[in-house]
């Protein structure tokens, strides 16, 4: 056996988690290192000239729509809104915590309000492409009311119905808050859906799969990507970050010290910021910038409480880069994006959701349709073979 200079050998890849391991094909999307692609347009090009519904089309459709594909889609879309009453009061219920558990989790809601939406689709245990573009679309229209449904409910407000009239970024903030949303705030949750709507194999997609993969229904696949997306270190990071913000600005106002210093003792107690690093993008995240500069615009006309956001925010952000070399992911400008436009914290994730539906059932499509069980190797570490009765 050649001995090699351990010195001179590289770091073992650590490959734990699939880190580096490409797994399959896609069709639908490329994160790498220098783009974002969803089918073949680059995700800058596709968030400043493109909206989500045209987006949503090229991921479920598989093409850019037409003006005439893009109206039958768009108006298929608003006439699919409506959630069946019983479903919506099962969530109002848990939403007010009329259930017994005092804080139930509004990724939890969603979750269950998928399981309860597939009881009610005539489509649910047909897989095939035909039938699964109907619950894709289906699905896509009717979280929004869910999610609105249930804020309302935790809001203690009278939940609001789906409005025709608005396109789906503008409904899913009427449908959260009550409020007709202002063209800017619309055009910036649009943006925003975008640029959450795809990302090849991540733990959420890889999940909806893995479950696809056993010829499983889209509903029960879409609850795991679900599950998945709902971890902080997935999803769940856009709340988290915002959070961590909130508690850098409470650090400030009670006079403990400045950015800085709070970064010095996260730092000292070997903490994960949330909102930075990636398992694919080292130099950045490409949507992380374009969310920013959205986000901050929104800031800059609302003045001085909300820009604080931003230069908070800034400011851990250089720290990161100088001090570990760790860039922003796309939900650290998100959680601060989505504060200043007034939006519930606890919504952050949920929305992911209702943009990321459409990568994810575009995924479970592609693997139902070219399909083989997906099933790895473990490598064994138990203990050696041994008698039962030895
Ligand atoms: C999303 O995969 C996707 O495409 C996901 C996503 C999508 O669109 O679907 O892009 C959406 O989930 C974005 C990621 C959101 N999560 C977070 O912001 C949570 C905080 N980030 C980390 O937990 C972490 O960076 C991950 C989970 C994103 C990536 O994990 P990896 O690839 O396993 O990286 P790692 O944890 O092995 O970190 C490598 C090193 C470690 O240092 P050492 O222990 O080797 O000394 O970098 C450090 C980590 O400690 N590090 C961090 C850090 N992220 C990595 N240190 C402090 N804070 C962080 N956020």
């Amino acid at each position: 056996m050649t001995t090699t200079d351990v010195k001179s050998s590289p770091k073992p890849q650590d490959t734990r988690g699939l880190a580096g391991q490409t797994i399959g094909d896609t069709s639908i999307c490329q994160v790498s290192q220098t783009e974002l692609i969803y089918r073949g347009y680059e995700i800058a090009d596709l968030a400043a000239n493109a909206t989500f519904e045209e987006v949503a089309h090229l991921l479920l459709v598989g093409h850019k729509p037409s003006a005439e594909e893009l109206k039958q889609f768009k108006d298929e879309l608003t006439s699919m809104r409506a959630v069946d009453r019983g479903i919506l009061e099962v969530i109002g219920k848990i939403a007010q915590c009329e259930t017994g558990s005092d804080d139930v989790h509004p990724m939890s809601i969603l979750r269950t309000g998928i399981s309860l939406l597939s009881h009610v689709d005539p489509d649910c245990e047909d897989n095939s492409p035909e039938a699964e573009l109907r619950k894709a679309k289906r699905l896509l229209a009717q979280i929004p009311t869910i999610i609105g449904f249930g804020q309302m409910s935790r809001d203690g407000k009278t939940p609001v119905e789906p409005d025709p009239n608005l396109d789906h970024a503008a409904n899913l903030l009427w449908c959260m808050t009550g409020k007709k949303p202002s063209e800017s705030a619309a055009k910036v949750m649009d943006v925003s859906l975008i640029l959450y709507a795809e990302h090849d194999f991540n733990a959420s997609t890889f999940a909806a799969r893995v479950i696809a993969s056993t010829e499983s229904d889209m509903h029960g696949a879409v609850c795991g990507g679900i599950a998945a997306l709902k971890g902080p270190l997935h999803g769940g990071a856009n709340e988290k970050a915002m959070e961590m913000l909130k508690d850098i600005d409470a650090y400030i106002q009670a006079g403990s010290g400045d950015v800085d210093k709070f970064m010095k003792e996260a730092f000292a107690e070997k903490r994960k910021l949330m909102g930075f690093g990636h398992r694919v993008y080292k130099n950045g995240d490409h949507r992380a910038g374009i969310l920013r500069s959205w986000g901050l615009k929104v800031a800059e006309e609302q003045g001085a409480d909300s820009k604080k956001w931003f230069d908070i925010g800034d400011r851990v952000q250089q720290i990161m880069l100088d001090q570990k070399n760790i860039h922003p992911n796309v939900d650290f400008p998100c959680g601060m994006t989505y504060y200043v436009m007034g939006i519930p914290v606890p919504q952050y994730t949920p929305i992911f959701v209702a943009s990321r539906i459409t990568g994810w059932c575009a995924h479970i499509m592609e693997q139902h349709q070219d399909n083989r069980i997906i099933r790895p190797l473990a490598n064994y570490t138990g203990p050696e073979l041994k008698k039962w009765n030895g």
